[in-house]
């Protein structure tokens, strides 16, 4: 039997078996004992009682802590009541609208992403009184508490002193093979031809999707367009059959639509991707490789198979279905290409929880981490043993390629704000130990004089905590140049980068330049870009990338092409591209940290350096800035020139620069 057969047979017994649960009836007391209910009251009460101006706390951080404290003296003895007493707080208080105080405090269930659970697991943990207090009331309490200092981190006793040998990077060599990177494809499975592609959610394209606003009388979505686009309107659903050829069914009637925008066959820029997308992306990659003879040695994933749907249209089934599917569609195109994949922080339920195995709540997100260990290894990715790893190390593993890399894969969710979990005992360094298993590694791959490729999700200079992304940074600094050849992230849907500079923010100069990351752009359109994918070329002895290649499709010409194929063209090279910017970088030079600070320089000092720059960022999308003559590409280049969020913000700062990436 196939894989998914099994997995969505069983998951259909589990959600049948599970009695639909209503959160309405979640807040009715007549659920729970008398006494019960009593002190749901109660304690809504007290909660109710601290937000008032009369408190004994008078601050906003000093209320939720104290919030937090009464929680996890309820949680300790009555976790079932976290659920009604948090929500009918939130409710009543109006802390959030009153969805938001479901889902945020709610139980969670099989069909419904609520993390209250993941919340009461939390209070049980933490110590409100700490830097957990004060830490979870800046990032989940709106900014509450001011961000409490970082205490001071030295890593240092985690390794052996850096001998000189390794202060620098070894000799290229003049050979080279292809890696492809892909990432975030964030399948959108009720995508719905005709539906509102003009919605005013943050992900269209679903029948549940609307517009606040009514159509005006007389409104006709095509009045703009030319009578070629008209005669060609997508409409008509398309998907690749067993030989990979285009598909199509019975064009779909949209002439007395009351949309703004009937969604097309191929997707939207306010969407996530309809499966026929990925297929085709997918397909492009297999034409391209067999066209230009690429024979690609293996493809980084950088994550993020799932939608962007609101956390109550998502369900456990659509987690899963998501992450087979694509894994599946990767599988059946690049067929005997190995892939090292990553997950991101969509492709977990409840959305980007994850828990230590430490903590005692480990074994509830397991689930997760034992279907990619067999997914992995039934598609041949990865080894039986380190699929073993994987399954024990929340995804995260290990492995030597056939071109003597080793590539090293982490769960960014372990050190991503929205976790929850990442405030317990926040001042551990490494709470998940995944840290201690990447240094292990490095130390390992030193000793032998081979190299290594990070691949995560979340950037370190995006929502990552700040013990962590320091942790990190000091990891990198320690292994770079020698033992360090790539850092790869998604997770931006952006074609971006980061630099890791030594020293302090206004010491950004070539001297300084440590290390790189790349941070790859997605295949998903949604935040207006178009799709798309890149391969690098990557020196066989170092590993160090030579050069980028990105292909994209035009989106919008996918409007009015009559649903046929989508047409995938070379976008850039970032050795060319960038040529006249970085001014004489030889043949035989690596894509490194110098090289990418003189991009990030150029977009500083030029508005047309910036202007390539947001013109690849978004793939010559309709929603690129005009930079020339405007200021609306500004903050770019801050961004650019930060490894961590901290940086970022303190280069926000001293560039007079908005936020902006
Ligand atoms: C604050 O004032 C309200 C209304 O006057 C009262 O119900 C509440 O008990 C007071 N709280 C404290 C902590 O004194
Ligand atoms: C808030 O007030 C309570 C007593 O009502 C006290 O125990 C607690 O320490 C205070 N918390 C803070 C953060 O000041
Ligand atoms: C690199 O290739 C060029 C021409 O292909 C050759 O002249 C040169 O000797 C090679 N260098 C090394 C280090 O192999
Ligand atoms: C067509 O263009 C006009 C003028 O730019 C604009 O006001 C109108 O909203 C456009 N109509 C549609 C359906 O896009
Ligand atoms: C995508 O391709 C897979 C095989 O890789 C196929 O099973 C699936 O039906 C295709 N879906 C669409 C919409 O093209
Ligand atoms: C569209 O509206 C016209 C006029 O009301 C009607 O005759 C026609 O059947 C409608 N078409 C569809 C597909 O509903
Ligand atoms: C999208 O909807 C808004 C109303 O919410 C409207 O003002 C705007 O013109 C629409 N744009 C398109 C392209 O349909
Ligand atoms: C999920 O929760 C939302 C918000 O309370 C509710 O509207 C929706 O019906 C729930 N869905 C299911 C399947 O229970
Ligand atoms: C909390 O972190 C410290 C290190 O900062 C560690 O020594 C301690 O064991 C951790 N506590 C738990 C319960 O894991
Ligand atoms: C679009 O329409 C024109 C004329 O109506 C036609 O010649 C052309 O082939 C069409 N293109 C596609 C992609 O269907
Ligand atoms: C990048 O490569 C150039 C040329 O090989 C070298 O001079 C420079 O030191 C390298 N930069 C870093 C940060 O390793
Ligand atoms: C698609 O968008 C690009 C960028 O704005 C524009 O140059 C191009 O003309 C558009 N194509 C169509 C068919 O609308």
């Amino acid at each position: 039997m196939k894989l998914s057969t099994i997995l969505v047979g069983s998951l259909a017994t589990l959600v049948s078996a599970v009695p639909l649960f209503n959160l309405e009836t979640a807040l009715e007391t007549t659920n729970y004992s008398p006494s019960d209910e009593k002190l749901i009251y109660e304690f809504a009460h007290q909660l109710t009682t601290i937000d008032q101006f009369n408190s004994t706390n008078s601050t906003k951080c000093e209320k939720c802590i104290e919030r937090l404290q009464l929680g996890k003296s309820i949680a300790l003895t009555k976790p079932n009541l976290i659920f009604p007493i948090f929500t009918k707080w939130c409710i009543d208080n109006k802390v959030t609208d009153e969805t938001t105080c479901k889902m945020t405090y709610g139980r969670n269930t099989v069909l419904n992403a609520t993390s209250g659970t993941n919340f009461a697991n939390l209070l049980t943990l933490m110590d409100p009184n700490s830097y957990d207090g004060q830490l979870y009331c800046h990032y989940q309490s709106d900014k509450h508490c001011p961000l409490p200092e970082t205490p001071k981190i030295d890593m240092s006793s985690y390794w052996p002193e850096k001998q000189d040998k390794h202060k620098i990077a070894p000799e290229p060599s003049n050979e080279t093979y292809n890696v492809l990177h892909i990432s975030d494809f964030h399948i959108q499975l009720d995508y719905s031809i005709g539906s509102e592609a003009n919605c005013s959610q943050y992900m269209c394209c679903t029948d549940h999707n609307y517009n606040k606003f009514e159509i005006p009388e007389g409104y006709d979505f095509t009045a703009n367009l030319t009578q070629d686009q008209i005669n060609n309107l997508s409409y008509t659903p398309a998907w690749y059959d067993q030989d990979f050829e285009l598909e199509h069914g019975d064009s779909i009637d949209i002439s007395n639509s009351t949309k703004w925008f009937p969604a097309n066959t191929f997707g939207h820029y306010n969407c996530d991707a309809p499966e026929v997308l990925i297929n085709s992306s997918l397909k492009s990659v297999a034409k391209y490789q067999e066209e230009l003879g690429l024979d690609f040695k293996f493809s980084i994933f950088t994550g993020d198979l799932v939608d962007h749907d609101e956390d109550y249209h998502l369900d456990y089934e659509k987690i899963i279905k998501s992450e087979e599917y694509i894994f599946r569609d990767i599988k059946t195109t690049l067929k005997n290409i190995p892939v090292y994949p990553v997950l991101g922080n969509h492709d977990t339920y409840p959305y980007a929880q994850l828990a230590q195995e430490k903590s005692g709540f480990g074994n509830i997100l397991d689930w997760n981490a034992e279907l990619m260990g067999d997914l992995w290894e039934d598609y041949e990715w990865i080894n039986g043993s380190t699929a073993r790893y994987a399954r024990e190390h929340y995804t995260g593993f290990a492995v030597e390629t056939t071109t003597n890399l080793k590539v090293i894969a982490l769960n960014s969710n372990a050190y991503y704000a929205s976790n929850l979990y990442n405030y317990w005992n926040a001042t551990d360094v490494d709470s998940f130990g995944q840290f201690q298993f990447l240094i292990d590694e490095l130390i390992d791959s030193e000793s032998k004089d081979q190299r290594v490729w990070i691949i995560a999700h979340i950037p370190f200079v995006q929502e990552a905590l700040p013990i962590p992304a320091e942790v990190f940074k000091q990891i990198v600094k320690r292994f770079s140049p020698s033992t360090i050849a790539g850092i790869f992230f998604g997770h931006t849907h952006m074609d971006q980068f980061n630099i890791l500079y030594d020293g302090d923010v206004l010491e950004k100069t070539e001297e300084n330049a440590v290390n790189m990351a790349w941070i790859s752009q997605a295949v998903t359109p949604l935040t207006d870009n178009n799709p798309s994918w890149r391969y690098y070329t990557v020196d066989t002895k170092t590993h160090s990338v030579m050069n980028s290649f990105n292909y994209y499709t035009k989106l919008n010409e996918t409007f009015y092409n009559e649903s046929e194929e989508p047409n995938w063209e070379f976008e850039y090279s970032a050795r060319e591209s960038y040529s006249d910017v970085v001014n004489e970088w030889p043949e035989t030079s690596p894509l490194n940290a110098t090289f990418w600070h003189r991009v990030a320089s150029g977009v500083n000092s030029s508005t047309e350096i910036a202007q390539t720059y947001n013109n690849f960022k978004r793939r010559f999308s309709p929603y690129v800035p005009q930079c020339i003559g405007t200021n609306d590409c500004d903050g770019s280049y801050c961004f650019l020139a930060s490894f961590t969020l901290k940086e970022y913000e303190a280069c926000l700062k001293t560039f007079n620069e908005p936020e902006f990436y």
